[in-house]
């Protein structure tokens, strides 16, 4: 027989034992929330009203050594001093610039896509200076770090020269071309007065899956490490006016592992998901482009918003503390991603200090600011974090500052004539799209000769800025047409042939009025522009309308070359049999008369595929 319980004992087992749990667990989170608000003399940064007294400190003698004038700054800093330095704000974020000053922010960024009223190169660089003159109205007077994603070209900015994504720089496998194409980058930065970059991405991809793929050097840790290595170097050199900027090697670590459906954001897939892998296995294949960047003096690491085993790298004291502060040495800042500290975090706080106390140096916030500012205040005050922790994460901020210069050299005054989107940037980008060009398959077809007499062109790719381009470009999720300077392929092809070919284009392939068959027909198909896990993807594939268009051009041409414009490769393998060339052209960025260059054998096919590419 069946014992019944007390109905006592189920009152207590089912109501009130949860119920204590449960207000545990609520005092718990909720508890500093009631944080005795920290007083306002000890909250926020001394501000000078108008103009600060003029101030001759050991920090402010470039003669001193960077060591010096850390140390010497530090010890003049209040702990509010200190926390600012630590926060990362989205300029869209900033309540009030005056915050700034209040605050004592340390950094500012602009998300993809996030730019100043007046987007132009003048308008980038007013935004930045009226941010960087609030912060001088401090104490201290410590300069920001304003950041930008500049990830093929300060791709941000209309008119700037916008070079191949990492994937085709990866086709080239040359180290030179690669710190060219930085070091130019970094001029069309510094020349808008930001000093901050998140590049080089040095992901190691591993599934072509991923809407990412395109931002990473390819699948071979050798391959990332020697050209992320070459961009850190670039990035970081010291520019014609003398200024330099900060690069970011970004996303430490696993990010390119990770298993298709395991994302935490339900609108992704693989983006910011779990790999699964040994230890052995992210050191082997993942760490070691780490190894190199901090070889290379990277200032700063970004941690991914990816796990590893089922926990999150924002947290892993052993990943971001053990190994890549004490094993591999690196003495610039860690950087968390976009709000990757809260990001599904129900208890902001403690998730917070977690993260700070695995090894994040600076917050991505990138929005609440003052509730960042109130829980650090809060956790140094009741120990959660240590002062010791806040003052390793400051120096190292402040280090990297001294180290780029950003204290002693003035902004520029005007946007230099003719620096961005410079015709002699232009020529580098055009030549690394010429080495980018990977011929996947070639029946005697290519290079094509200059005096054919009819070539037709077509697809969603040939006429098309915005689309070669990639995610990026401008806005976070790319631009679609031909409103910003450069050349489409389409321009390319026009401009390669002598006088008496004759080339005919229509995106779709409808030529109607053709009498007989055109020599050649070249197709230029692909991806759509995407970013981030919007461009997760279950079959990279050609489009039914890019399909049909090729099929088309077929039917009325002797010989077809398709080019494909794609972040990663595409399965054409039920295609590809039918056509008698094919090149795979990444996502050549603003100069598309590159690619022209290769068709009509200017320049030898030289490419190699940094990740796999099966045909059949
Ligand atoms: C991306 C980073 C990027 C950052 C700032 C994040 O979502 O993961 O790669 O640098 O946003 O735009
Ligand atoms: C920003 C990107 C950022 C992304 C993260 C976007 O709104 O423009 O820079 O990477 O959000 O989700």
């Amino acid at each position: 027989m069946k014992r019944r319980q007390h109905p006592s004992k189920i009152l207590f087992f089912f109501i009130v034992v949860p119920l204590v749990l449960l207000a545990g667990l609520a005092v718990y989170v909720v508890k500093p929330f009631f944080f005795s608000p920290t007083p306002a003399d000890v909250r926020y940064v001394s501000v000078c009203e108008t103009t600060c007294p003029e101030t001759h400190f050991p920090y402010q003698d470039p003669s001193l050594s960077t060591e010096e004038r850390t140390t010497d700054l530090m010890q003049r800093m209040t702990n509010a001093e200190k926390i600012g330095q630590m926060a990362l704000i989205e300029k869209n974020s900033i309540k009030d610039s005056a915050d700034i000053a209040k605050y004592g922010l340390g950094a500012l960024m602009s998300g993809g896509g996030a730019k100043p009223d007046e987007n132009t190169p003048e308008g980038w660089l007013h935004m930045v200076t009226a941010f960087q003159r609030v912060s001088q109205r401090t104490r201290l007077g410590i300069p920001l770090f304003y950041g930008v994603d500049a990830n093929h070209g300060h791709s941000n900015v209309p008119g700037a020269a916008l070079f191949p994504h990492a994937i085709g720089l990866a086709a080239s496998n040359d180290p030179a071309l690669v710190r060219k194409v930085a070091i130019a980058t970094a001029e069309e930065v510094a020349a808008t007065g930001m000093n901050w970059v998140y590049s080089p991405n040095l992901d190691v991809a591993q599934d072509m899956r991923w809407g990412r793929a395109y931002e990473t050097f390819g699948s071979d840790p050798k391959r990332v490490g020697t050209l992320g290595r070459a961009s850190v170097e670039g990035l970081q050199s010291v520019l014609q006016n003398d200024s330099r900027i900060a690069a970011s090697a970004k996303h430490y670590v696993g990010n390119g592992s990770t298993e298709w459906g395991s994302s935490t954001n339900i609108h992704f897939s693989m983006d910011q998901g779990n790999s699964k892998i040994s230890e052995a296995e992210l050191r082997r294949m993942h760490l070691e482009p780490f190894k190199q960047a901090i070889e290379a003096d990277v200032k700063s690491v970004m941690v991914g918003l990816n796990k590893w085993n089922g926990e999150k790298i924002v947290f892993h004291t052993y990943l971001l503390t053990d190994v890549l502060k004490q094993e591999l040495g690196f003495k610039g800042f860690v950087v968390s991603d976009w709000y990757g500290v809260y990001e599904n975090e129900w208890d902001r706080y403690h998730a917070l200090v977690k993260a700070i106390n695995a090894g994040v140096d600076m917050v991505m916030l990138p929005f609440d600011y003052a509730y960042f500012s109130e829980s650090m205040h809060h956790a140094l005050a009741n120990g959660d974090i240590s002062q010791t922790r806040v003052d390793d994460a400051v120096y190292r901020i402040l280090r990297a500052k001294f180290e780029t210069g950003i204290f002693d050299h003035a902004l520029p005054e005007v946007v230099e004539e003719g620096r961005i989107g410079s015709l002699e940037h232009r020529e580098l980008a055009r030549m690394a799209v010429q080495k980018s060009l990977v011929l996947l398959k070639n029946e005697n077809t290519l290079p094509l000769s200059k005096k054919t007499p009819h070539i037709l062109v077509a697809g969603s790719a040939a006429d098309n800025i915005g689309k070669q381009s990639g995610g990026w470009t401008v806005e976070w999720q790319g631009i679609d047409g031909n409103w910003i300077p450069g050349s489409t392929m389409l321009k390319g092809i026009q401009d390669a042939v002598s006088p008496s070919t004759k080339v005919e284009y229509d995106l779709a392939a409808h030529f109607n009025d053709l009498q007989g068959l055109a020599d050649i027909g070249i197709a230029v198909v692909g991806e759509k522009p995407y970013a981030e896990g919007w461009g997760d993807d279950a079959h990279p594939t050609l489009s039914l309308e890019d399909r049909e268009t090729i099929a088309r051009l077929k039917k009325q041409s002797r010989k077809i070359v398709v080019v494909i414009v794609s972040g990663r490769p595409l399965d054409i393998t039920a295609d590809a049999k039918d056509w008698n060339a094919v090149v795979a052209a990444w996502l050549p960025g603003s100069e598309g008369a590159g690619v022209a260059d290769g068709l009509f054998g200017n320049v030898p096919f030289t490419g190699t595929l940094p990740v796999e590419w099966a045909l059949n």
